[in-house]
């Protein structure tokens, strides 16, 4: 695996495997990788010849100062999950290797995608990730870009931003990784004590009985049930169903896109994310 902190050089590696007819793919990371990083990093490398990762704490997309400081940076240990399926590690040296000289957002028309759900908790969030994203794409120039499905709404925002950039990105999702417990991975478990982490399998238990007996119930119903089940032991921020390409509010059970159930909710001061499609 080859790192570098600098954008000019990764381009020059990449010029010259597209010159040889390589097909790429890519990563993009936040870094405090684990096993749900190194499946996309996995599938990637199963798909294509060259797998390039990025390592990028972008601050842009965090709502708070706090949170930015306090974001995890284990680059020695991230190097030595990926190394053995990944080429190129990109990791810049700093904000001003991404943006240029000033950060100047551009205001994407994601049609509203990015104001449902995480959106409302976390404004501005999505504009961010996506002006960082659309620059890392620039950069790399990838034929595939793989997103974990964890981040359902991510990847349909990203999904959307290569269709406004008018580039041929192939957006790959990539199954949600899962504990014994079913708890989804996340660098965020990390901070869970012990039994909240065993007592959080109560997430992935919820959705799993919304997609199991969703068809005896309103969906009013089955969510307050599914709710009830998860009160009590996480603070529930939102659970709702949504319509999975849209992400708007679902009245029943007959809409063509499919389903998908978003969970967001705290425990130990630490705030989780789960969804279910079907
Ligand atoms: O999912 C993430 O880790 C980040 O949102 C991403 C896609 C790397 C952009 O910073």
């Amino acid at each position: 695996m080859k790192f570098t902190d600098n954008t000019q050089e990764l381009k020059s590696f990449l010029k010259t495997e597209r010159n040889n007819g390589k097909i790429i793919g890519f990563v993009p990371t936040m870094g405090a990788l684990h096993m749900g990083h190194s499946s996309l990093i996995k599938k990637a490398r199963a798909q294509c010849d060259i797998v390039v990762c990025s390592i990028f704490v972008n601050p842009t997309q965090f709502n708070q100062a706090k949170d930015l400081e306090k974001y995890p940076r284990t680059l020695e240990a991230d190097k030595a999950l990926i190394e053995e399926f990944c080429d190129y590690l990109y990791s810049p040296a700093s904000v001003k290797e991404v943006y240029g000289e000033e950060i100047v957002l551009k205001e994407f028309d994601f049609v509203g995608l990015e104001n449902e759900l995480e959106g409302e908790f976390r404004p501005g969030h999505f504009q961010g990730m996506a002006n960082v994203v659309s620059l890392l794409f620039e950069i790399v120039e990838p034929n595939k870009a793989y997103f974990g499905l964890k981040d359902y709404q991510q990847f349909t925002i990203v999904t959307k931003l290569v269709e406004l950039m008018n580039v041929e990105i192939e957006i790959v999702g990539c199954d949600i990784i899962r504990e014994n417990n079913g708890l989804a991975r996340s660098s965020r478990n990390e901070l869970l004590t012990e039994n909240g982490r065993e007592v959080s399998s109560v997430i992935s238990y919820a959705l799993n009985y919304i997609k199991l007996y969703h068809s005896s119930f309103s969906v009013t119903e089955i969510t307050d049930i599914a709710k009830s089940m998860i009160e009590g032991i996480l603070e529930v921020e939102y659970l709702e169903v949504r319509d999975a390409k849209t992400l708007k509010e679902v009245k029943d059970w007959n809409n063509v896109n499919g389903n998908f159930v978003s969970f967001a909710g705290m425990i130990d001061g630490v705030r989780l994310i789960d969804n279910i499609r079907f």
